[in-house]
């Protein structure tokens, strides 16, 4: 018997779909635009420099990762949004001020054609925000009879094969669970009732996946992490993934704390703090969207210290994150960690992080694998949630009951595990005893 998993190949078109074009998608629309004209190179990016070790390691096979699975070609993708300002791509790239004018000009012909269609949204989810580029319907049911209508004319129109939704939108407000979120009924009952607590992104998230499209969350809104949406995912043969994508700060955090922990260090604290000057800060500069931001931050810790099992190291951390909105410094955000820690026989000791990063450096190329990934799950067949793809997320989505795994290096050996598996490969154990029988 043949091994491995049926994956149908990655020929024809891919549309992907941004929603929000802001610093993020704009950063990724012209990074892939610059890429393709061989202008520049996709750093950042697994699905495009990574590589992957099969079999032994005398047996010296390490391919690409887009050579081993098959995986849509850059020139495929063709890209859309909505946003709910009306700027084009070129304009929204120049107004997040991420990337040089002289680089944005290189592309400015593509950019110039990605123009958002009409957003869905409602202030009481982003309070910073005021846009009229938006849609109007009756009620929330008829705005995603819309949203599909703007996914079938967009697939038409550019004769896709495939189509994938990634939602890089600003942070909506902390949603608090409600029943309207545990069934597939009481959803759409909801919807139709324009109730309250259906949130634009679920609105984009039922489209998407009624329409048979995967959709990834970049952001820390609760979206899919909701009964309802893993029903209609699994009606519908849909992978979805979450949430939040893990670029900087959180990053850091999920490589550093695992060292701690494999040397048994224990921690007291960790004090995480960041300014950060772009349209994201301003939106996270309001206490509800804040919420949603710090919950999937926080999150991080308590799974990789696991403090019930090692109370000696962990079981009083102090952990504390802020973010301050510092218009200064647009998209290149500073962050700052204070870690104390503790050693042999409880002495203290310090550790100082300071990150000058670029936010959106670090999402787009995330965005990119995300798009390619999810696609290929589609394509091997494989519904509902992607745990596999924890690796891009800082608050990964998991089934219920099962504890999401934040270890930077854990989430790559199951990212790539599951690719040899899709390939009829042999997993990667590292035990590697028999070399030396
Ligand atoms: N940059 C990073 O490193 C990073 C990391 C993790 C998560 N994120 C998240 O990614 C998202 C995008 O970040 P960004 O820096 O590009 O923000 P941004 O403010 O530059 O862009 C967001 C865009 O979404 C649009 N928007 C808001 N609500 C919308 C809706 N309902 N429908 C369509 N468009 C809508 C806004 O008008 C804006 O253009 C944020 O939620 C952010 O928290 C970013």
């Amino acid at each position: 018997m043949e091994k491995g998993v049926k994956i149908d190949e990655a020929k024809g078109k891919l549309g992907v779909m941004l929603v929000g074009l802001g610093a993020v998608a704009t950063t990724v629309v012209a990074g892939v635009e610059l890429v393709r004209k061989g202008l520049a190179k996709p750093i950042g990016s697994l699905t495009q420099l990574g590589t992957i070790r099969l079999g032994k390691r005398t047996e010296n096979r390490v391919p690409k990762i887009r050579e081993f699975v098959p995986l849509a070609d850059l020139n495929d993708i063709v890209f859309a949004a909505w946003d709910i300002f009306a700027d084009n791509a070129y304009e929204a790239a120049m107004t997040a001020g991420v990337l040089q004018p002289s680089d944005i000009e290189k592309v400015r012909p593509e950019l110039e054609s990605v123009k958002p269609m009409k957003a869905v949204f409602d202030k009481y989810y982003v309070k910073r925000l005021e846009g009229s580029h938006v849609k109007q319907g009756k009620n929330k049911m008829e705005l995603a009879e819309l949203l599909m209508k703007d996914i079938a004319q967009f697939k038409a129109e550019h004769k896709l094969e495939r189509i994938v939704i990634v939602w890089c939108a600003s942070t909506e407000i902390y949603e608090q669970h409600h029943p309207a979120y545990d069934s597939l009924d009481a959803f759409e009952k909801a919807m139709v009732e324009n109730h309250i607590a259906i949130a634009p992104s679920m609105i984009y998230a039922y489209a998407a996946i009624k329409s048979g499209v995967p959709f990834a969350n970049g952001a820390p809104n609760v979206t899919i992490d909701i009964p309802a949406m893993l029903e209609l995912a699994k009606q519908h043969n849909v992978p979805i993934s979450g949430k939040d994508f893990k670029s900087g700060q959180t990053f850091m955090k999920t490589l550093i704390a695992p060292g701690l922990k494999a040397k048994q260090l224990g921690v007291s604290g960790w004090f995480s703090t960041n300014i950060l000057g772009n349209r994201d800060g301003e939106v996270l500069d309001d206490p509800e969207s804040f919420k949603s931001k710090e919950v999937s931050k926080l999150s991080v810790l308590d799974t990789i210290f696991q403090p019930e099992l090692n109370p000696d190291l962990y079981a009083n951390v102090y952990h504390k994150v802020r973010i301050n909105y510092y218009p200064p410094r647009g998209d290149n955000k500073e962050s700052w960690d204070n870690i104390d820690i503790f050693g042999w026989l409880g002495y203290p000791m310090q550790i100082k992080i300071n990150f000058l990063c670029r936010d959106s450096i670090l999402a787009a190329p995330i965005v990119l694998d995300l798009a390619l990934f999810m696609d290929l799950a589609q394509r091997a067949n494989m519904k509902g949630i992607q745990e596999w793809l924890s690796f891009f997320y800082k608050s990964p989505m998991t089934l219920p009951g099962l504890y999401p795994e934040h270890d930077v290096f854990i989430q790559l050996m199951k990212l790539k595990n599951t690719l040899r598996f899709l390939r009829g490969e042999d997993l990667i154990t590292h035990l590697g005893l028999e070399y030396y029988d």
